[in-house]
C-alpha cells in the first residue's frame, strides 16, 4: 500500500503509471495505491487514464494542507509507504506570487508531517513501524547556484536557494529533517535535478520550447541563454525514488541526476534540430529563427549540475536514458496523435492567461 500525494502531476502520475508497469513493479497486482491530489492547474487526472480502472487504484481529492482528509486517508488505508510529490512547482510564477508555494511547501509540508506522525505512532511497534517509510521528492535548487568550474551538489553541500520556490522547497526539507531527528518518523529525503518527458505542463522550458516550435511562435529565451541545468528523464528519477524507498536508508538524503549538463541555448537548438528532421517546417525554415532573447528572470540561478554517487554507490541507480534519447522521445511524446487531447485540455482557460502575464512585457 503507498500513499502518493500530488500524483496527478507530472512526475508523480509517471510514478504512478511506472507502478503499474509489471516490466518495473512485478508485484503490483498485490499493492494497493493511493493518489491523493489537490488538482490544480497542474494537476491532472487524464495523466492517469491509462490506471485509474485498476482494482487497486484510488484517488482522492484533496490538499496536503488538510490534516482531517490526510488524517482519514492514512487510517482507513494504512499505507506502508508515503512519498510526497504534492508542491507548487514553477519558480516563475512564485516570482509572481510566492503564497501558494508558502502554503503548500510549507504549511502542507508540515500539516502531511503531522498526520503522518499521529498516524506512525499509533502502529503497534513492530513490522508495521520498522517497514513504514516517508520519502519527501525534493529539487536540487535548494542548493542555490553553482559558478562555472565548482564541483556538482553532492548531499553535503550548504543550503542557499535563492528563489521563493527553492526557499519554499528547502524549508519543507528541514522539516522534514526535523521530523526524523526529533519524533523519529522514517523519513528519506531526494534532490533531484531538472526533469523532462511527456505529460510536462507547457509552462516548463522544454515542453513550451516544442510546444512554441510547433504553433510558428516566439521560442523565448531568458537573458543570454547560457544558464546551465543537468537534465534527467522523467522515467529515470522514478526509477531512483523507487530504490530510495526499497533500499534507501531512514534520515538519508539521496541526491538524482542525469549527469548531463547543458545551457538552456543547446537545449532550444537540440529541439529545433530534431523537430527540424522530424516535422520541418512547411517553409523549410529551420525552428531556430523562432528563437527570441527575452528578458531575464530576476534572481535567475546560473548553474545546476548533481553528483548522484552516493545513489549509485549504495543502491546501485544509473539512468537509462542520455539527453539525447531522452529529448526524442519527448518530442515524438508531444508530437503524438494521442496526446493531442491531452494537450489541448491543460492549455485551455487559465493557462492562456499566465502565458500573456508571464511574457506580455519580455
Ligand atoms: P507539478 O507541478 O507537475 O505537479 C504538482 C502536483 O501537486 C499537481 O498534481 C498538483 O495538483 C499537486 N498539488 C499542488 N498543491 C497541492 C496540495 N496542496 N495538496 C495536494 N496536491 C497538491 O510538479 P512536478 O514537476 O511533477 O514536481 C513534483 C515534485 O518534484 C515537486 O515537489 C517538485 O518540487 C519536485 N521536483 C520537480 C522537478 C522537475 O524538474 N519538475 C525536479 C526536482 C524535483
Ligand atoms: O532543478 C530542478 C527544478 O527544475 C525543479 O525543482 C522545478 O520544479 C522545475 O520547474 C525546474 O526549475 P527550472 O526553473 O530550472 O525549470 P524551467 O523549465 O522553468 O526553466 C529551465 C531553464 O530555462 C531556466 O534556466 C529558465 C529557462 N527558461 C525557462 C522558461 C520557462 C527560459 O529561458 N525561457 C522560458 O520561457
Amino acid at each position: 500500500m503507498i500513499l502518493v500525494t500530488g500524483g496527478a502531476g507530472f512526475i508523480g502520475s509517471h510514478f504512478v503509471l511506472d507502478w503499474f508497469d509489471k516490466n518495473l513493479n512485478p508485484n503490483f497486482h498485490n499493492q494497493q495505491i493511493i493518489v491523493y491530489d489537490a488538482l490544480t492547474y497542474a494537476g491532472n487526472l487524464q495523466n492517469l487514464n491509462a490506471v485509474c480502472k485498476e482494482p487497486n487504484f484510488v484517488f482522492i481529492h484533496g490538499s496536503i494542507a488538510d490534516r482531517d482528509l490526510l488524517a482519514k486517508t492514512l487510517y482507513k488505508y494504512r499505507p506502508k509507504w508515503v512519498i510526497n510529490f504534492a508542491a507548487e512547482s514553477h519558480v516563475d510564477r512564485s516570482i509572481a506570487g510566492a503564497g501558494d508555494f508558502i502554503n503548500t511547501n510549507i504549511v502542507g509540508t508540515f500539516t502531511l508531517l503531522e498526520a503522518v506522525r499521529t498516524y506512525f505512532n499509533s502502529m503497534i511497534p513492530g513490522e508495521e513501524t520498522q517497514s513504514f517509510r516517508f520519502l519527501h521528492v525534493s529539487t536540487d535548487e535548494v542548493y542555490g547556484s553553482l559558478s562555472p568550474n565548482d564541483p556538482p551538489f553532492a548531499e553535503t553541500h550548504q543550503y542557499q536557494p535563492n528563489s521563493p520556490y527553492s526557499a519554499s522547497k528547502a524549508a519543507s526539507d528541514h522539516l522534514v529533517r526535523a521530523w526524523y531527528h526529533t519524533y523519529g518518523i522514517p523519513c528519506l529525503t531526494s534532490n533531484c535535478s531538472n526533469n523532462y518527458g511527456g505529460l510536462q505542463f507547457p509552462e516548463k522550458l522544454i515542453p513550451l520550447i516544442i510546444h512554441n516550435a510547433l504553433r510558428l511562435k516566439d521560442l523565448p529565451i531568458y537573458g543570454d541563454g547560457q544558464q546551465i541545468r543537468d537534465w534527467l528523464f522523467v522515467k529515470d528519477h522514478c526509477s531512483a525514488l523507487r530504490l530510495i524507498l526499497e533500499k534507501g536508508k531512514v534520515g538519508e538524503v539521496y541526491n538524482i541526476g542525469g549527469n548531463s549538463e547543458k545551457t538552456n541555448l543547446q537545449v532550444v537548438n537540440t529541439i529545433c534540430e530534431k523537430l527540424d528532421q522530424i516535422k520541418p517546417r512547411a517553409d523549410g525554415k529551420s525552428y531556430k529563427t523562432q528563437i527570441k532573447f527575452v528578458k531575464d528572470r530576476p534572481g535567475h540561478d546560473r548553474r545546476y549540475a548533481i553528483n548522484a554517487t552516493k545513489l549509485q554507490r549504495e543502491l546501485q541507480w544509473k539512468p537509462s536514458e542520455t539527453f539525447e534519447s531522452g529529448i526524442e522521445k519527448t518530442i515524438l511524446w508531444y508530437l503524438d496523435e494521442q496526446n493531442k487531447t491531452w494537450l489541448e485540455n491543460v492549455i485551455s482557460g487559465d493557462y492562456q492567461n499566465w502565458i500573456k502575464q508571464q511574457y506580455k512585457c519580455k
